[in-house]
């Protein structure tokens, strides 16, 4: 069992950082392998700051004592005491030598933090997990990120059960012992924090490619997987080799290690790791093969793969001071794989696609009790701070620094940025000065967007002056009061602007002082301004906020018939994709408001004749024939019926497959199925993703029909996205007909967990009040664990968050099973457990008589005296606002 420190403990603040008083130059480790225990050996050189004056504490959780000496000399046991959280020594002075010993149970770790048994104890393989304070739980040591030490690690171990022995850095030595053991020695030649150490032993598969970087050394690239894995590692292995050529290209980094090692495993609580020469990933991030992952998986292999190795300049060599400035490393290395992605693909999809998860879960954390700012000013427990805000609206900050500064100009930025602050430990104004200084511009009014909570609200409104022929555009931005925060400021917010005629054509602005232009970006700092356009002939359609410049929500009161215009003509495909959502919204308020048909039709209209266009990308329309999710949809409201939400969602669909019609659905699908293949190509990708779109939609009008062809497309499926959408749509439409693939699918992927946990997720999904009743008969399946994070995500964090209508019975069950399901999770592992604690968000707006149950749901969790610090933070916060 874990130890719980105190859940009630004190926050730590921003304010109160001090540098080390202690640091540890070089480290020694000495590691003994088990599968039940392993002993740790730390041999730590001590530098003291002599304008301190504190005593030596050491971080350590969980650890057994064996041995301590300082200096050579075993220490008395009146020289040290065992603390809360660590280890408090005398006598030592700078330069100081502190020798620990200490024992591990990795076979018993089932919070996967520090060193843990991946798999059965009879097959399963030795790694660690140290972000952000998991080292602490290895050796007794300074667990802060400031702290950059040196690293010589030996792994000791029996070789025919660890025959595989990793560490970072490079390799520096290897032989054999007594007994069957053996023993492999790694320095790591690049001073790096505590956070970024890992090991990896067990028996483990490899492929590997030699590489050589720009600036000419030649880099040994492996990848590391069990052998029933090792086949499905060539797609990572290409887009690792993608993403250092991109890094050089485009930002001029080369990798710095002789090896680079990847290393996949099925028991992980994140995506993926960054540690320094041993990157660690979730199988479901890493393995990739036509026949068990989706489209939308082998894009996120690639972006992981990318966000990882990225992170090697982007927070390794240049690493955090203090976790207050996570994003700094995590929102700069999201925007970085933000570019590469984009690059590889399609950029406006791309686009498309991050904005959607914006809105989906950083919106919604913004706007409810857990809202932080992007640097936050205080925590309890970090790893509850790895969230959308800091890295998505993270990325969007340095986005929004990159427009503003253009291309070159970001990169001179960037350049400096990294060479002043190599090897160093820095801070988000560390990075605006470097991106201001390289360019001579003062960017710290953008020090504000990193320092307050909320989504600000822009607020455009035109005004057309036919006799002096401009157009006024008058902007103005406002921002709510939050609990913590209830004085904001105005803040730095590009908008990036276009106009356009009626008959669709980009119209030539002309600005005060400013040459012509057919795109131009204004900077609204002030809480309200005004733009003159001048020498118009007509009235413009403005295209406003293009690309998504900045994060915020936009408020313009267009007509329909201006946004059916955006969407027909915008060349910017993210706002033309954007007019078409504002399209939806307006549809959909109409629906709800029972405006009466007509108020559906602009929309259904502009799709309808957009459906058959043979220019457009066949992606662009299947995001285009998506409205709006109900988690966005819900964010309007003020209060929330989530079972009315899908009905009027579901309503607008039907109305939008009406006007398409039947036989138009039909045709297209069946040449879209026509076409079927497992090619992994941008087109073939795209025809899978409309294919699936138009068969939804079908599905509305004609379920029959609809699901004859799902059952032919299972059957014929040429690989996982077409064999997975064919299942949604028969397990969505018809259950007597969903079963009989669903088990033939179980059947199928029996030894496939990355398979078996989209048939978990596809089911926990299906909406309505029953799926409470199929997750708890989902539970009893065999393959079912609390104590696999991928497979209790799969079935209880998509039930939560996936699942509006299922989650939120409006009797309450689906809060009463799911806060079970937290606690007995919790005790397993509480990183987990307070992440997916996280799908109560915005219960406070739900309508009263489920407000009540989720409210009741919370505060039996709270009224738990043995939650961890993790869950206690989030279950507190969530019932203080
Ligand atoms: N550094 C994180 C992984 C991490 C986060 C470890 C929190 C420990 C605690 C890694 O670089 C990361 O950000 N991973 C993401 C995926 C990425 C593509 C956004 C993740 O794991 O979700
Ligand atoms: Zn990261």
């Amino acid at each position: 069992m874990n130890a719980r420190p105190e859940a009630a403990s004190q926050p730590i603040r921003l304010a109160d950082y001090r540098a080390p008083a202690w640091r540890v130059e070089r480290v020694e480790l000495d590691f003994e392998l088990g599968i039940d225990a392993a002993e740790v050996a730390a041999r730590l050189l001590l530098r003291r700051d002599p304008a301190q004056d504190e005593p030596l504490r050491l971080d350590g959780e969980n650890l057994e004592l064996l041995s301590i000496a300082l200096d050579g000399r075993p220490l008395p046991v009146d020289a040290y005491r065992l603390i809360d959280g660590g280890l408090e020594v005398d006598g030592a002075r700078d330069g100081s030598v502190l020798e620990t010993r200490v024992r591990v149970h990795p076979a018993a770790n089932t919070a996967l933090e520090g060193l843990y048994l991946s798999g059965p104890r009879d097959t399963g393989f030795l790694l660690t997990q140290c972000e952000a304070q998991g080292f602490r739980h290895i050796t007794y040591f300074l667990d802060r990120p400031d702290v950059q030490s040196s690293y010589s690690v030996t792994l000791r171990a029996d070789r025919a059960r660890f025959p595989v022995l990793l560490a970072g850095g490079n390799p520096d030595g290897a032989g054999e012992l007594d007994g069957g053991r053996h023993w492999a020695r790694f320095v790591d030649p690049h001073p790096k924090p505590s956070y970024l150490f890992a090991l990896v032993a067990g028996r483990l598969e490899r492929i590997e490619r030699g590489y050589r970087t720009a600036d000419g050394r030649d880099v040994q690239l492996k990848i590391w997987a069990e052998a029933d894995a090792i086949g499905r590692c060539q797609y990572a292995m290409d887009a690792l080799e993608r993403s250092m050529r991109w890094d050089e290209r485009v930002y001029g980094r080369n990798y710095d290690l002789d090896v680079f090692h990847v290393v996949a495993t099925h028991d992980f609580n994140m995506g993926a790791m960054e540690n320094k020469g041993l990157n660690i990933f979730n199988a479901k991030c890493l393995l990739a093969d036509p026949d068990a992952s989706t489209d939308d998986e082998y894009r996120r292999v690639e972006a992981v793969i990318a966000h990882e190795y990225f992170h090697n300049w982007s927070g390794n060599r240049v690493t955090c001071r203090d976790w207050f400035q996570l994003s700094l490393k995590e929102g700069f290395t999201v925007f970085r794989e933000q570019s590469f992605s984009a690059d590889m693909n399609s950029a406006p999809l791309k686009r498309i696609e991050d904005v959607s998860l914006l809105r989906r879960a950083q919106f919604p954390e913004d706007a409810g009790p857990l809202a932080h700012p992007v640097r936050p000013a205080e925590y309890r427990e970090i790893n509850n701070f790895y969230t959308a805000t800091v890295y998505e609206k993270g990325a969007e900050l340095v986005r929004m620094l990159a427009g503003r500064l253009g291309e070159e100009g970001f990169r001179r930025g960037t350049d400096l940025y990294f060479a002043r602050n190599d090897g160093r430990a820095a801070t988000i104004e560390d990075f605006l000065a470097a991106l201001g200084d390289a360019n001579g511009v003062d960017l710290t009014p953008y020090l504000a967007w990193y320092g307050q909570a909320g989504t600000p609200r822009v607020r455009a409104q035109g005004a057309y002056d036919a006799a002096q022929r401009t157009y006024t555009l008058t902007l103005s931005q406002h921002h709510a009061p939050s609990a913590r925060q209830p004085h904001k400021h105005n803040l730095p917010i590009p908008v990036k602007l276009a106009l356009f005629g009626a008959d669709g054509r980009m119209l030539p602005m002309q600005m005060d002082g400013q040459t012509p232009a057919s795109e131009t970006v204004v900077v609204l700092a002030d809480a309200e301004q005004h733009y003159v356009f001048r020498d118009l002939g007509e009235r413009p359609v403005p295209s406003l906020l293009r690309g998504f410049s900045a994060p915020v929500i936009l408020e313009c009161d267009y007509t329909p018939a201006e946004l059916a215009l955006l969407l027909a003509h915008d060349p910017d495909g993210f706002n033309r994709w954007e007019a078409g959502q504002q399209l939806a919204l307006r549809a959909h308020d109409a629906l709800r408001d029972g405006a009466g048909p007509h108020g559906v039709t602009a929309w259904c209209d502009a799709l309808a004749t957009l459906f058959d266009d043979p220019r457009l990308d066949a992606a662009l329309l299947a995001d285009l024939l998506t409205p709006p999710g109900e988690v966005e949809l819900a964010e309007r409201e003020p209060l929330v019926d989530p079972e009315h939400i899908h009905a009027l969602r579901r309503q607008l669909q039907l109305r939008l497959a009406t006007r398409i019609g039947r036989d138009r659905l039909d045709a297209r699908y069946r040449r879209l199925a026509a076409q079927a293949t497992a090619a992994l190509d941008a087109g073939s990708q795209a025809n899978r993703r409309l294919k699936q779109r138009v068969l939804q939609l079908l599905a509305l009008l004609d379920p029959a029909l609809a699901c004859a062809h799902a059952a032919a497309q299972y059957r014929d499926a040429p690989g996982m996205t077409d064999r997975l959408g064919a299942l949604a749509v028969l397990a969505r439409h018809d259950v007597a007909r969903g079963a009989e693939p669903l088990a033939h699918y179980r059947a199928r992927y029996a030894d496939d967990p990355l398979a078996l946990d989209k048939w978990f997720a596809l089911q926990a999904q299906l909406p309505g009040e029953s799926t409470l009743a199929r997750v708890q008969a989902l539970e009893a399946d065999p393959a079912f664990t609390l104590k696999n994070p991928n497979r209790a995500r799969a079935l209880l964090g998509t039930f939560a968050s996936g699942n509006p209508t299922g989650f939120h019975r409006v009797d309450g069950a689906g809060y009463r099973l799911y806060a079970e399901r937290l606690l007995a999770l919790d005790a397993l592992n509480p990183q987990i457990a307070a992440r997916l604690a996280t799908a109560f968000n915005g219960w406070q707006r739900l309508e009263p008589q489920r407000r009540e149950a989720a409210r009741a749901a919370l505060a039996s969790l709270a009224a738990c005296d043995k939650l961890s610090r993790n869950l206690a933070e989030i279950v507190g916060n969530m019932l203080k606002a």
